[in-house]
């Protein structure tokens, strides 16, 4: 099988790492039989100084006709607003319905708290479609937004979330290294105060759980500010958690904190067939240029791609090859609190691979 991938470095270290994604595909084993070929594509600030669009009309073309799935390193966005400018990355996944963002939150098996757990988070709906007004009321200014939850997205989200948990556990089974011995999904909300919209995406999220082929899923559900006290003591119970837009985004930074740095947390943004890894740091002003950026947030997201586009068994031999390069804890970058460079990590990796 030959899979056409788009390469979207960005901004700052999304220059660096991305080509790291790239070396990693070239260098999947020839057993696998997969073939990767490229696209270069643009967006960003710097695209948008260029040539007036953060994200050209051209890449998004092309990623719809060509490629079956892209890599997305990181973009700057201006600390003032700039007339013209917004996120390439939100207008993307708009464009292509990528419904879905998911998140895995892994630590070294060393770790004093082990985690391994995946948020998956509603990507299209909730407060986040951006309705918001502000008039006079007889008390001063009024400002409001609508919160929408629909049925359609709520169970979409749940049934990615139920998959992901059945597919992680087939990954276990072939080996993968977890601390969870049987799948479990956790559906967040606050259906206790909000019955109507949370109410929704809690009975949704149940339906579509409720599928035969879940029957191995253990399903809980957790109130979105428990989940939050919770997620911080015991995060070592968790295995796929799945949440309305808002809740999932702030859950997943929150999870992302729990294993220390930025550099190691992937993520991808999923639609029906597509989809786009992409690490969740992001251009890191401070250190670009400087070669020292940690690539494994961003090979972690080519894996979690491949993962989306039916090959595991390509994502699982990533994977490994990351732990093992963590488990050693010699060739690290420095915000791990080693001294190697972006390019030591990635021969390193490769050479586990
Ligand atoms: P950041 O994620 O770029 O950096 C935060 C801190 O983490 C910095 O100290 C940085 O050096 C470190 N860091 C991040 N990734 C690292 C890596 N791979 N290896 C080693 N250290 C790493 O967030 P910040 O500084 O808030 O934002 C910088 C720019 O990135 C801004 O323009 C912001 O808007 C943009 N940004 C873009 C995102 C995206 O494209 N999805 C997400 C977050 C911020
Ligand atoms: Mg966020």
């Amino acid at each position: 099988r030959t899979l056409r991938i788009g390469l979207i470095p960005g901004d700052g270290i999304g220059k660096e790492v991305i080509p790291a994604g790239r070396r990693v595909l070239e260098a999947l084993p020839a057993y696998l039989k997969l073939k990767f070929e490229f696209v270069d594509l643009k967006a960003g600030f710097e695209a948008f100084e260029q040539t007036g669009a953060a994200l050209p009309e051209k890449t998004v073309d092309i990623l719809k006709a060509e490629c079956d799935g892209a890599l997305f390193g990181a973009v700057s966005s201006p600390t003032q607003a700039v007339k013209g400018y917004s996120s390439p990355i939100v207008a993307l996944r708009k464009k292509l319905d990528l419904y879905a963002n998911v998140r895995p939150v892994k630590s070294v098996m060393t770790a004093v708290k082990p985690i391994d757990m995946v948020i998956v988070r509603e990507n299209t709906e909730d407060l986040y479609v951006k309705e918001e007004k502000t008039y006079s009321g007889p008390d001063g200014k009024v400002a409001e937004a609508i919160k929408r939850i629909s049925e359609r997205a709520s169970f979409r989200i749940a049934t990615m979330a139920g998959d992901i948990a059945v597919r992680r556990q087939r990954l276990r089974e072939d080996g993968a290294s977890s601390i969870h011995k049987s799948p479990l999904v956790t559906v967040t909300h606050k259906s206790n105060v909000l019955s109507q919209t949370d109410g929704l995406f809690r009975a949704a999220s149940k339906s579509a759980l409720s599928a035969a082929r879940f029957n191995g899923v253990t399903v809980e559900e957790q109130i979105v500010d428990s989940m939050v006290y919770k997620l911080f003591r015991q995060p070592e119970d968790y295995d796929v958690i799945v949440a309305p837009n808002l809740y999932g985004d702030i859950l997943s930074d929150g999870a992302a904190a729990l294993v220390g740095s930025l550099g190691l947390v992937p993520s991808a943004n999923v639609g029906e067939g597509f989809a786009i890894g992409e690490p969740c740091h992001g251009s890191a002003p401070d250190i670009m240029g400087k070669g020292i950026a940690n690539p494994i947030a961003t090979l972690r997201s080519v894996a979690l791609m491949l993962e989306f586009l039916e090959e595991p068994a390509a994502a699982a031999k990533i994977y490994a090859a990351v732990d093992a390069n963590l488990e050693a804890g010699v060739l690290v970058t420095p915000d791990l609190g080693g001294t190697a460079t972006t390019e030591q990590v990635v021969e390193d990796i490769l050479n586990k691979l």
